[in-house]
């Protein structure tokens, strides 16, 4: 098995540059399915989901040509699948976004239901709500669901929740439907945004996404178009943290400041030193230039939709709270199920109890590297950034996780000055089963 290697109890120093946010590129790889026209995409990031995004897209009968430093060519002259089939969607849920394209486009998607990370129940009734609101007759079963439509219809749609999935699958869908659909309760992440100014460059009408309500008027056809994804928050986020647990000093460039609030406001209330450079490079994106001594003080954090604390960011903060001088609460409020990375951290020497939705962490002066497994993508990033803190080796296994989510995570941290390597490691006993 491979695992990721660290020795850690080094301090981090270097700069590091964060990539396009996988968040943002899944969707808009969606949506390139609305159109027959060519799609130029640019700062696409390497990583298995985007991969597996493409594997999709390809199977529904677009044509991809990638270029160097991560810019896509994407032409879906013609549909030639309405279903997007179990062995590619249960690798990733974000699959499913590709249902209100279909749908919208050509009338009829048959769509596996969705795996991914296994946190928790991620249903996916919001979305569905809103495509029958549509127009759509929805019918599930056998491991599927089929939608079909003549045409759709804009509707108003209030989500019971901010769902971001819901939110870009309904938009998407709206964009081709007839006449005008509001969308209530919207999520407000940054990558909604994006998705929305992507549409916008293929000829589609969105206007107010970013607040919580999202009218679309539907137009009958969408143009080729070129768009530049959003930098990465949480992979600057994860960055942030490790810098903050391990301690010294790192320059992350190529960031949203705007969006990474919550964070760089939770993390200096811990201590952390954080300056903000306006950038000069491409895109003109900001940097930030990160201290910590590696003794961060304990601050609680709520994970709420944006622009609250991202729930992405909840494994990787538990685990800078667990070298924190104190007593840290946790509260994670948009997944049921998403303490799955404390048993591992507590292999690394963590003290952490929860308790339903919450946990609570007492930080300790030194953690001790172990052998773990990586039980999610975020789950993953957090046992990382521990391993990074930690005296000794920290092995981590299952990282097929990682490579969903973080791109050249080795060579980066290696930058940084960390001791990191990947090793193909013999399975434990109890694991070849
Ligand atoms: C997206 C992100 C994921 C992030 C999450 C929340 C992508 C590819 N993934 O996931 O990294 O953690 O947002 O910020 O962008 N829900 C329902 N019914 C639905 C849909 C969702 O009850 O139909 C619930 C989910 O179970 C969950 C909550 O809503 O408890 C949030 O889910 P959602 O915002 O939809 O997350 P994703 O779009 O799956």
């Amino acid at each position: 098995m491979e695992m990721i290697v660290i020795e850690g109890g080094r301090k981090l120093s270097g700069r590091v540059r964060i990539g396009g946010a996988k968040n943002a590129a899944l969707p808009v790889l969606a949506g390139a399915l609305l159109t027959g026209g060519k799609v130029q995409l640019e700062a696409v990031p390497t990583l298995d989901d985007v991969t597996t995004m493409l594997e999709v897209l390809v199977h529904l009968g677009a044509a991809v040509e990638t270029e160097s430093g991560g810019a896509l060519t994407l032409t879906t002259a013609e549909l030639v699948n309405s279903e997007a089939p179990y062995e590619l969607v249960r690798r990733m849920r974000a699959s499913f976004l590709v249902m209100g394209p279909l749908l919208a486009r050509q009338g009829v998607a048959r769509i596996a239901l969705p795996g991914g990370c296994a946190i928790g129940a991620r249903p996916i009734d919001l979305h569905l709500k809103g495509f029958s609101a549509m127009g759509a007759e929805v019918v599930a079963g056998y491991g599927y669901v089929e939608a079909r439509a003549e045409r759709l219809r804009g509707a108003e749609i209030y989500l019971d929740f901010p769902s971001v999935g819901a939110t870009e699958n309904l938009m998407m869908a709206a964009t081709l439907a007839e006449g005008n659909t509001v969308i209530e309760n919207a999520a407000r992440e940054p990558e909604i945004v994006d998705l929305a100014t992507f549409l916008n460059a293929l000829g589609a009408r969105v206007r107010g996404a970013g607040t919580d309500t999202i009218r679309i008027e539907g137009v009958p056809e969408l143009q080729g178009g070129r768009h530049r994804i959003i930098p990465d928050r949480i992979e600057a986020g994860t960055y942030l943290m490790a810098a903050g647990a391990a301690g010294g000093e790192v320059t992350i460039e190529n960031v949203v400041c705007r969006h990474l609030e919550p964070v760089v406001a939770k993390a200096r209330e811990a201590g952390l030193e954080i300056q903000v450079e306006s950038g000069t490079g491409e895109g003109g994106n900001e940097t930030l230039r990160v201290c910590s001594d590696g003794c961060p003080r304990a601050a609680d954090i709520i994970t709420l939709p944006y622009p609250g604390f991202p729930t992405d960011l909840q494994p990787p903060w538990m685990a800078l709270m667990a070298v924190s001088s104190g007593r840290a609460v946790i509260t994670e409020n948009v997944f049921e199920d998403r303490f799955r990375h404390v048993e591992e951290l507590r292999r690394l020497g963590a003290k952490v109890r929860v308790q339903g939705r919450m946990a609570e962490v007492a930080g300790v002066p030194q953690l001790c590297g172990a052998r773990v497994k990586a039980t999610d993508l975020r789950g993953g990033a957090a046992l990382v950034v521990a391993g990074l803190a930690a005296g000794g080796v920290t092995e981590i296994g299952y990282v097929h996780h990682l490579d969903r989510g973080y791109a050249n995570l080795e060579e980066n941290l290696r930058l940084l000055g960390a001791a990191v390597g990947r090793q193909d490691v013999p399975l434990p006993e109890a694991d070849t089963a």
